[in-house]
């Protein structure tokens, strides 16, 4: 054959190809991006992904190689290999990542820049970078084929968050999840942009974090769970895995152990924590209220001291969680004098202090943060003494609150709460006298009593997630439901494709 004819038999097989499958989007504006942008402009083009787009990452900036990683691991499945490369100065094509400060976008912001030939991600810092990337994905189709070339829409995205504090909490006592399910959850809320990941790591039914110098709190208290399984916890090296796998993805870990109550696990470990010097019994029902450290015991203290100083140590970001919630069996002038010598003890080293509502009762230190999750007058309280306030209210944003009457796991003492009622609030506007100056931010905890698996993680925590991660990123004057049920819509083959197993609630019109 003829090189010619063979050369146009090859051309018009590309095109067939390529009008067979999906046409090619050019209206950045009309990619449904989750959290929303806060702008988005379109120039109608479009720039083609494919095997031989190289990722450009600037020269030095170490933190980005990561990042680069990340992307080239999401787009490499469609186009096999992607290269990664440092460069001193913007190369003319492909996808260039670089930090450039920038005060109007602030922290955590970026641009991107997505022309014929070039992509350009610039975060303010290397999270802004981590978020760009993050949003360039989601102009990627969700179904991404092994060879295929992608198409991406053409224009300018600029973007910051409302909130710094953006996090979801797991409750890993009531039933413990290996350090793999973790890992998967810490995925899936990076694609969301969503930057805190509490874990709630010590409760009545167990201890789950090893510390070297009480070895019992694991060995005895780390035994069981809900229920009376085997329950398990995190050795210190499981801990810093997940602490880097976190930090990998911009996303910090705020330990918490709870106490004075909510401690029975602790008080089956060690005789001498309980008042009367004997040790408790396992507990694998799901009451509150029932236990306290002994708060007159010095033991008391130089066990917190441990475990404060061996968490922090492996703790790179600022907070330690101090819990304090629902400590009815403690009296009230005994909880506010441990409440004040454990907030020293964090301070001590080098941590801030976070902890529920009812710390407001105690004399809060400079930079304590108070979580509300029930109480307003706590809430306002903790706020007259100078705290600030990440907003996780049970009745809009616990993630263990059930969906409908009809939703096979979860409570709903607080409320049910679809996806719509998961999404219509505004941390600014729920208390009264606490406005977005007081607010860090906001957080979604899964609590786990009825918790059991990754499978049933996921189908609680999404799709509410998404719209917990719009409500810290996006400004509330650019949010709605109509618009944002609409793009999640669209984010249900995304779910697919990280098989999340979503709760398909009806109120939104799922794309097949
Ligand atoms: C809580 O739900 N006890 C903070």
């Amino acid at each position: 054959m003829n090189i010619k004819i063979v050369c146009l038999f090859m051309a018009s097989l590309a095109f067939l190809i390529q009008s067979c499958s999906e046409p090619v989007k050019t209206d950045l504006t009309q990619t449904a991006f989750i959290p929303k942008p806060v702008s988005v402009t379109a120039t109608g083009t479009a720039f083609e992904v494919n095997n031989s787009t190289i990722i450009y990452v600037q020269n030095g900036a170490e933190e980005l190689m990561k990042t680069a990683e990340i992307l080239a691991a999401k787009i490499g499945k469609a186009t096999e290999k992607i290269t990664i490369q440092p460069v001193q100065e913007a190369p003319s094509k492909g996808i260039y990542i670089a930090v450039e400060a920038s005060d109007e976008l602030g922290a955590e912001g970026y641009e991107l820049t997505i022309d014929k030939k070039l992509i350009t991600i610039k975060g303010t810092d290397p999270a802004g970078c981590f978020y760009g990337v993050q949003t360039f994905l989601q102009t990627l189709p969700a179904n991404l084929a092994s060879g295929e070339a992608i198409y991406v829409p053409t224009g300018t995205i600029r973007d910051y968050p409302v909130y710094a504090y953006r996090g979801m909490m797991l409750d890993v006592s009531r039933h413990f999840f290996p350090k793999e399910d973790v890992k998967k959850v810490i995925d899936m809320l990076a694609a969301y942009k969503i930057n805190i990941f509490h874990l709630h790591l010590s409760d009545d039914q167990g201890w789950r974090i090893e510390i070297k110098s009480w070895p019992k709190l694991t060995e005895i208290g780390g035994s069981t769970q809900v229920g009376g399984g085997e329950g398990g916890y995190y050795t210190q090296e499981d801990y810093k895995e997940i602490v880097q796998y976190a930090m990998d993805r911009s996303i910090t870990i705020v330990p918490e152990i709870d106490m004075p109550g909510h401690t029975n696990a602790a008080l089956a470990s060690y005789a001498e924590l309980n008042c009367d010097g004997k040790a408790r019994d396992h507990y694998t029902g799901t009451e509150v209220g029932f236990s306290s450290l002994c708060t007159d015991k010095e033991i008391t203290y130089e066990f917190i001291d441990d475990v404060v100083r061996e968490l922090a140590e492996i703790t790179p970001g600022p907070y330690f969680h101090i819990g304090g919630d629902e400590s009815l069996s403690t009296k009230h002038d005994d909880y506010v004098y441990f409440v004040n010598r454990v907030q020293k003890i964090v301070e001590q080293y080098g941590k801030k202090v976070i902890g529920w509502d009812e710390i407001a009762n105690a004399e809060l230190i400079d930079n304590a943060t108070i979580q509300f999750w029930a109480n307003e007058k706590n809430t306002k309280l903790g706020v007259e003494k100078g705290a600030q306030v990440i907003m996780s209210p049970a009745r809009y944003a616990y993630l263990d609150m059930q969906y409908d009457s009809t939703t096979h796991l979860g409570l709903h003492w607080a409320a049910y709460i679809e996806v719509d009622r998961g999404y219509n609030w505004d941390p600014a506007k729920l208390v009264e006298g606490i406005t977005q100056e007081n607010i860090k931010g906001i957080e979604a905890p899964l609590w786990a009593e009825t918790i059991t698996n990754l499978d049933e993680i996921e189908y609680m925590v999404f799709p509410r997630i998404s719209g917990y991660a719009e409500i810290g990123w996006t400004p509330a004057e650019q949010r709605d439901w109509e618009s944002y049920k609409l793009r999640l819509a669209k984010h249900g083959k995304r779910f697919e494709k990280m098989e999340i197993d979503y709760y398909k609630s009806k109120l939104v019109p799922w794309e097949e």
